[in-house]
């Protein structure tokens, strides 16, 4: 009796034991976390926070690759730095992320790393700029704007708006150079101006996409030029810090003003800025492409091949037409 007493106690304890270890884990042969490892593992290298638009951006991709929806991001914001971004995409690699996606600063220089991500098996998305690169085989898709375009759609208004022999004086604030929508933005431009042939750039200088140095360069500029008759602004963010330049030093601006503005992004305080007239046109430039980029790692996720490329639609606004409906519509 007292054996059959004592082989009981002995099964009960062990039987609890295992319970207890099933429902603690074990320290030494840890349990998987099952929602962790279910989870899609994304690196996210980010521009920075250098305007509006970038920020809006951010928050699209934040609000797309949530827990609640199945992802792990890593956020890396590279403060406008390629080797910063260089950086987080190697550390990406050896944390062994699902995909990559890259934001780039620039078009050049991306193919030693592109080639690292491709050895490891790693599918690279890039979203809003391109990149150049000698082997496409090294990305899997890209999506974002055909900023080319959006630089011909603000020549077809300037031809609209003045005679192709009109004597025209032009200053050109330009973006982060190397970049895709410097890049775009600039070549529309320059085939505007060489197909009408009273247009001048008399200056052309980069406030690299920030409200802070779109001011400190216009500043600059007013002092040197009297008469300006177009502001050819590559984003919002340094149309808005060139309105104040002018404000401070009395130059009007905008539909009433000396200085015709163009500006590109046509983000929600652009267009207000639209509406009141003091940006007479304000070319879209379309931030939201968290719902793009995951479209394309679900494609995958489900054995397809994504497209290569994909543009966004976009459009562009008027002072003379916008209306209040346009502005409440934009959510950025
Ligand atoms: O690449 C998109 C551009 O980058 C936007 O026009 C600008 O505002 C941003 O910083």
């Amino acid at each position: 009796m007292k054996k059959i007493t004592v082989i009981v106690v002995v099964c009960l304890l062990f039987i609890a034991g295992a319970l207890y270890m099933r429902m603690s884990g074990n320290p030494s042969q840890s349990v998987p976390d099952q929602s962790a490892s279910d989870m899609i593992v994304v690196g996210f290298s980010q521009v920075g926070a250098e305007s509006d638009w970038r920020m809006a951006n951010t928050k699209s991709m934040r609000e797309t690759f949530t827990e609640a929806r199945g992802y792990k991001l890593l956020f890396r914001d590279a403060q406008q730095k390629q080797s910063n971004q260089i950086e987080a995409i190697r550390e990406f690699i050896s944390q062994k992320v699902n995909y990559i996606i890259l934001a780039p600063v620039m078009e050049e220089g991306w193919d030693p790393v592109l080639k690292e991500a491709k050895d490891a098996g790693i599918p690279f998305v890039i979203v809003d700029r391109m990149i150049k690169t000698s082997d496409e085989s090294l990305y899997t898709s890209w999506v974002g704007s055909d900023f080319r375009k959006e630089g011909g759609t603000a020549m077809t208004w300037m031809e609209k708006n003045f005679a192709s022999d009109k004597d025209l004086v032009i200053v050109h604030l330009q973006g982060s150079r190397g970049s895709s929508a410097q890049i775009g933005r600039t070549e529309g431009l320059q085939a505007g101006v060489s197909k009408n042939l009273g247009w001048k750039i008399v200056v052309r200088d980069s406030g690299d996409f920030t409200q802070v140095k779109g001011k400190e360069v216009m500043a600059r500029i007013l002092k040197q030029y009297d008469k300006i008759d177009v502001l050819y602004c590559e984003n919002d963010n340094m149309a808005f810090g060139a309105m104040e330049a002018m404000d401070e030093v009395g130059r009007t601006y905008g539909v009433k003003g000396e200085v015709t503005i163009i500006s590109f992004d046509a983000t929600h305080k652009g267009l207000e800025e639209t509406l009141a007239g003091k940006i007479n046109y304000n070319v879209e430039c379309n931030p939201l492409h968290g719902p793009r980029v995951e479209q394309i790692i679900q494609l995958m996720e489900n054995g397809n091949t994504p497209s290569k490329f994909a543009y966004v639609d976009e459009k562009a606004f008027d002072a003379a037409s916008i209306t209040k409906e346009d502005i409440d519509a934009r959510s950025y």
